[in-house]
C-alpha cells in the first residue's frame, strides 16, 4: 500500500464540482515518460456535451478516435454489471456501489506512445473511493505507471496519487492536491536514466487500465472518513480515449513501429522543452504534498538515484 501523506492543504481553491480531467501520458523511447493533464472548466449542473469528434483516416499502426472507440479499444474487466457503454460507444461509465466496483483494460498493448482519455470523477463527497488510471505490463518485472484519484469529503480537495514502477521496482510515489486549473502543464515526468543504472520502462509493452473502486480502509485521511453509503451508486465517465503510438502483438511479439520510420512519428519525439519544464516546476512547488525523493524516513539509505538528477 502506498504511503499517505500527512501534509495539510495550502491554501488555494479545491474544484467544488469535479469536471471532466483531460489526461494524456506520453511514452517515449529514448527520452521521458511525461503526464499531462487539463481540468477543463465545466462548472456545477453545467450540462455535458458529448460531441463525437471525426478524424482523419489512421495508418494501420494507429488506433485513433473513431466511433463506438470503448466497443471496439476496450474490455471490461470487473464488474460487469458496473459499467455501461453508451453515446454508441463514446462514453463509459463505471460504477461502485456496496455489492462492486468495476474495471476495464485496453486491448492492445502499446510499447510506445500517447494515450488520452477524459476522466469525470464523481462529484461532491467522493471520500472512501479510488478511480484508478494506469498503465501495466504483466509479470514479475513489471513495467507500471499509476494514476490514482483519492476520493475526498465534500469541499476537499481529491489527491492524486501517482507512482512508476520498472522492471517490478515501484516506491517512486508523488502526490497533488488536485486543487489547480492547468492547461496542459505536464505534472511529473519520468526521465530515461539508464545510463546511471536506473530501468526505464521501455522493454514491455502495457495495457490501459482503469477501475473505480472501495477503499475507504485508508483512502481518505488515512481511512478516517468512510464512504457514505447512502449516496451510492457513485459514478466516474470517460470520453474521448486514444491510443496513438506503436501497437505491440503478443503473437509476432513485435512492435507495430518496428519496421516503419517511426522516428518520424510526431509523436514519438515529444519532449519537454525548458519552457514546459519550468511550469511542472512551479505547480509541482505548489500542489505536491508528497514526494518520495524528499522522505527520509521512508529511505535512510536514501532514495532511487533518479531523484539525484531533477
Ligand atoms: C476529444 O479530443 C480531441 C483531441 O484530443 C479534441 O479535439 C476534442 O475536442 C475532444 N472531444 C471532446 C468532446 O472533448
Ligand atoms: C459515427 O457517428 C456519426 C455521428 O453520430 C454518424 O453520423 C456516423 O454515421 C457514424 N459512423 C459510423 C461508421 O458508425
Ligand atoms: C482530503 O482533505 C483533507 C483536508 O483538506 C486532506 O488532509 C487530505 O489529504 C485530502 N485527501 C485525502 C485523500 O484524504
Ligand atoms: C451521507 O449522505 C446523506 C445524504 O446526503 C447525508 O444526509 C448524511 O449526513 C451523510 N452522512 C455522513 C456521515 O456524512
Amino acid at each position: 500500500m502506498p504511503p499517505r501523506s500527512s501534509h495539510q492543504p495550502r491554501a488555494g481553491t479545491y474544484i467544488p464540482y469535479m469536471a471532466f480531467i483531460i489526461f494524456s501520458a506520453i511514452f517515449v523511447f529514448r527520452l521521458d515518460v511525461f503526464v499531462t493533464q487539463t481540468i477543463s472548466t465545466a462548472r456545477r449542473n453545467q450540462e455535458l456535451k458529448y460531441e463525437i469528434t471525426t478524424q482523419e483516416p489512421s495508418p494501420p499502426t494507429v488506433i485513433k478516435n473513431e466511433n463506438a472507440t470503448f466497443y471496439k479499444h476496450v474490455l471490461v474487466t470487473w464488474g460487469e454489471f458496473h459499467t455501461e457503454i453508451l453515446n454508441d460507444g463514446e462514453l463509459l461509465k463505471l460504477t461502485l456501489d456496496k455489492h462492486s466496483g468495476s474495471g476495464f483494460q485496453s486491448r492492445k498493448q502499446l510499447l510506445f506512445g500517447k494515450i488520452d482519455m477524459q476522466i469525470k470523477l464523481i462529484p461532491g463527497d467522493s471520500a472512501g473511493t479510488v478511480t484508478t488510471y494506469y498503465f501495466s505490463s504483466l509479470g514479475d518485472h513489471h513495467d507500471e505507471i499509476d494514476f490514482e484519484f483519492l476520493g475526498n469529503s465534500t469541499g476537499n480537495p481529491y489527491t492524486l496519487h501517482t507512482n512508476v514502477f520498472s522492471q517490478g521496482k515501484g516506491d517512486r510515489e508523488q502526490q497533488f492536491f488536485l486543487c489547480f486549473y492547468v492547461d496542459n502543464i505536464p505534472i511529473r515526468e519520468f526521465k530515461n536514466l539508464e545510463r546511471i543504472g536506473v530501468p526505464y520502462p521501455k522493454d514491455q509493452a502495457m495495457r490501459v487500465h482503469s477501475s473505480l473502486w472501495n477503499a475507504d480502509d485508508w483512502a481518505t485521511q488515512h481511512g478516517l472518513v468512510k464512504t457514505n453509503w447512502t449516496l451510492a451508486p457513485f459514478n466516474a465517465w470517460y470520453r474521448n480515449f486514444s491510443m496513438d503510438g506503436c501497437i505491440w502483438s503478443p503473437e509476432t511479439r513485435a512492435s507495430a513501429c518496428a519496421d516503419a520510420d517511426f522516428s518520424t512519428r510526431h509523436v514519438l519525439k515529444m519532449e519537454l522543452d525548458r519552457r514546459s519544464r519550468a511550469r511542472m516546476k512551479r505547480l509541482q512547488k505548489k500542489h505536491m504534498v508528497y514526494d518520495y525523493c524528499k522522505d527520509k524516513w521512508r529511505f535512510p539509505k536514501g532514495p532511487g538515484r533518479e531523484c539525484r538528477m531533477n
